[in-house]
């Protein structure tokens, strides 16, 4: 193989792909990326990646076209010869259907697993998958990073005074339960039930919120529902300053209108998916994954342990 590391940013992920660019200092292989008059995506790599360690930026957040336009370059280099192809996905999309919990329903996380593989990646390099069995649906190698070392990083500088950190759901205990040892901090539980696909319900707080500051930690905000209400409650309950941390910035529907509204003092997210109308809510700050990315990247490309990017 050729010693050259090559890196192509999709149009799903151009700014954070510039700033891996710059962590690794090498360029951004020129791509020509865009659409046929029938609206059909288009891919080009303009770069020689013959023999090559090519690793493609793309996250595949809605619409599909993301999906599609990472499935399509992946293909792109494998025609053209690319050594090995890692699909570096640091949002991966249809990642919530990951069992069949109701009848007639797809598990999509699998698919798209299917179909990134199919694409000819030899392996994924994702970032805070919505469900660890995740990485299990691949036959290629996945390595799966976490986010906690950024949020963790910039949560402590704000000096929260007796902290609870609290997972919104069941589900984020095990995430929620490692960030409060971290921390210091203890740990509460909202419980949630979902009324529909994008309508949650808190039902009990457990643990001790009163008098304490809050982090909510979660995977993904998408409609904020699950985390604007957790809020309103925590608030009820006697909580003080209220912070929501989430590696996901997905903010569809009136994520922002609600995250406005609700008692939440900052959100802070990370740059896996570009700030849909950020300008719109003043409370979010996005913090930048590009060096844990490219650090990975980068250990990968020699054959490094990333072991280190766990801690
Ligand atoms: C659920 O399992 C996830 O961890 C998030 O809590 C959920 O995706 C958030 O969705 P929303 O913001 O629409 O309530």
């Amino acid at each position: 193989m050729n010693d050259e590391l090559k890196l192509i940013a999709g149009t799903a992920n151009m700014e954070l792909g510039g700033k891996i660019a710059e962590y690794l200092n090498v360029e951004l292989c020129k791509t020509e990326i865009g659409h046929f008059s029938d609206g059909e995506i288009k891919v080009r790599i303009e770069d020689n990646i013959r023999g090559r360690d090519v690793f493609i930026i793309q996250s595949t957040f809605a619409p599909a076209d993301n999906l599609l336009e990472l499935l399509l370059i992946s293909d792109a280099c494998s025609r053209a010869s690319a050594d090995r192809i890692t699909a570096v996905i640091p949002y991966y999309g249809y990642a919530r259907q990951d069992r069949k919990d109701q009848p007639r329903v797809p598990i999509s996380a699998k698919l798209v697993a299917n179909l990134i593989t199919t694409a000819h990646a030899d392996r994924v390099l994702a970032l805070e998958l919505h469900a660890a069995q995740i990485q299990g649906f691949f036959d290629i190698q996945v390595d799966n990073l976490f986010a906690a070392p950024v949020l963790f990083e910039y949560i402590r500088g704000m000096k929260l005074k007796n902290v609870t950190v609290v997972s919104p759901d069941v589900g984020g205990i095990k995430m929620g339960r490692s960030f409060a040892k971290r921390l210091g901090a203890s740990l509460a539980i909202v419980d949630k039930r979902r009324t529909t696909a994008d309508k949650s319900e808190v039902m009990n707080i457990i643990g001790e919120v009163a008098g304490s500051d809050i982090v909510i930690l979660d995977d993904i905000i998408s409609t904020a529902g699950t985390t604007s209400q957790a809020a309103e409650v925590l608030k009820a309950a006697g909580a003080r300053k209220i912070i929501a941390a989430a590696t996901h910035a997905v903010f569809s529907g009136q994520a922002l209108e609600k995250l406005e509204q609700s008692p939440i003092e900052e959100v802070v997210v990370t740059n896996s998916i570009p700030l849909r109308n950020g300008s719109r809510c003043g409370k979010i700050k996005v913090l930048d994954v590009s060096p844990l990315l490219g650090e990975a990247i980068r250990r990968i490309h020699t054959g490094e342990s990333i072991s280190i990017l766990f801690d």
